[in-house]
């Protein structure tokens, strides 16, 4: 049944806006988005036409209320589904659906809606940004990971056997729906995986907030209320003013934002971007990796890093390279996946460290020599 516009309105929807200038749009964050979609896209891109970027998993559950919303409003082309998992994220994937997105007949001043998790926000942003040289995107993630990350700031790409989103373009979106009710239907090891980024936002510049966590994250894992929402929305708030200060990661603040990536992504990869290791997993890793580095270094007090690791410990995020299933990595391998860094410049690795609990910084020029005595110790 229709909904009126008095009863999408009394959902108290919070806004938060990315500052860019005339590219500035608004996160909504939310209960039961989805079925205010087409409202929502009608008032912020007149005239736009959707084409409904997803993979099996999230159309079959949520969908539904998108189409029919975005149908009610003649706004849908139709939908291009994507196979679920990292894998999609490549250049043959990426071709397929270019194509699909023509044959549906989307035009220069039609959007793109990508709705799902990492893997279908990277990929359909990507495909709009190069679709008829770049047509209009809207993210609604469905995952905690895409509502608190992802979805927000416009960083779109595809992996290849080097490593992790090395191709891809900047293009932020009109517009995120972030619908925190569809965080019901994820997997407990999925919502914990997401998990990790909320905590990256304590660790990275907000210690109150990584108190607050530590404090409460039994009622954030477990009830869909107050308290979850209040984590998306402190967390999107936090990854909305780091964008609209340094939009191209280029004064240093935005990097802040890879803590734990480095060692993460170079894990990532040599676990095959398989079910053996989540992103956010491999970033509660990487974190820890992170602050243990800078105690060693003398930057962190070792007891912020002993914080980090029990409440990461806590929720049931791996911590230790030796929790991956299979075969440890070879440190050199890591270092090798490592140099494979955007952060790299000059051939020189770049590390986010840490100096304690809410203060991240980047490190440029990392002494090699003790990094790989670390992760030589780290991988034993
Ligand atoms: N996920 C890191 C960034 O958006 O910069």
């Amino acid at each position: 049944m229709m909904e009126s516009g008095t009863a999408i309105l009394a959902r108290a929807e919070t806004a938060v806006e990315v500052s860019l200038g005339a590219r500035s749009y608004p996160v909504i964050i939310g209960e039961r988005l989805l079925a205010a979609a087409g409202q929502w896209v009608a008032a912020t891109l007149p005239g736009a036409r959707c084409a409904v970027v997803s993979d099996a998993n999230v159309a079959a559950l949520h969908l539904a209320p998108l189409k029919a919303s975005l149908v009610e409003h003649g706004l849908f082309l139709g939908e291009a589904l994507v196979a679920p998992g990292e894998a999609s994220k490549s250049f043959p994937v990426l071709a397929t659906l270019c194509e699909r997105l023509l044959e549906l007949g989307v035009e220069r001043g039609d959007c793109v809606i990508a709705f799902g998790g990492g893997v279908v926000g990277d990929l359909a942003g990507f495909a709009a940004s190069i679709l008829r040289r770049g047509v209009r995107v809207v993210q609604i993630p469905t995952t905690l990971l895409a509502q608190v990350d992802s979805a927000i700031g416009g960083k779109t790409g595809i992996d290849t056997k080097q490593g992790k989103n090395l191709i891809g373009t900047f293009h932020q979106p009109s517009l995120v729906l972030a619908d925190v009710s569809v965080l019901a239907t994820l997997s407990p090891r999925e919502f914990r995986a997401g998990y990790a980024e909320v905590v990256k936002y304590g660790l990275i510049g907000d210690a109150p907030f990584f108190a607050w966590l530590e404090e409460n994250f039994e009622e954030i894992f477990s009830a869909p209320g107050g308290a979850r929402r209040r984590a998306v929305e402190t967390s999107v708030r936090a990854k909305a003013a780091i964008v609209a200060e340094d939009e191209r990661e280029e004064s240093g603040k935005r990097a802040t934002l890879n803590l734990g990536h480095s060692f993460g992504h170079a894990l990532e990869t040599y676990a095959g971007y398989s079910e053996r290791l989540l992103h956010g997993e491999a970033i509660a890793i990487g974190m820890r990796l992170a602050f243990t580095y800078s105690v060693e270094r003398g930057l962190c007090p070792p007891g912020d890093a002993a914080r980090v690791a029990r409440h990461l410990d806590a929720v049931g995020l791996p911590i230790k390279i030796a929790s991956i299933p299979g075969p440890p990595p070879a440190p050199e391998a890591l270092l090798r996946l490592m140099g494979q860094d955007k952060k790299v410049k000059d051939g020189k690795l770049a590390l986010v460290l840490v100096r304690g609990i809410g203060q991240a910084f980047v490190e440029r020029d990392v002494d090699m020599p003790l990094l790989t005595d670390f992760l030589i110790r780290e991988c034993g």
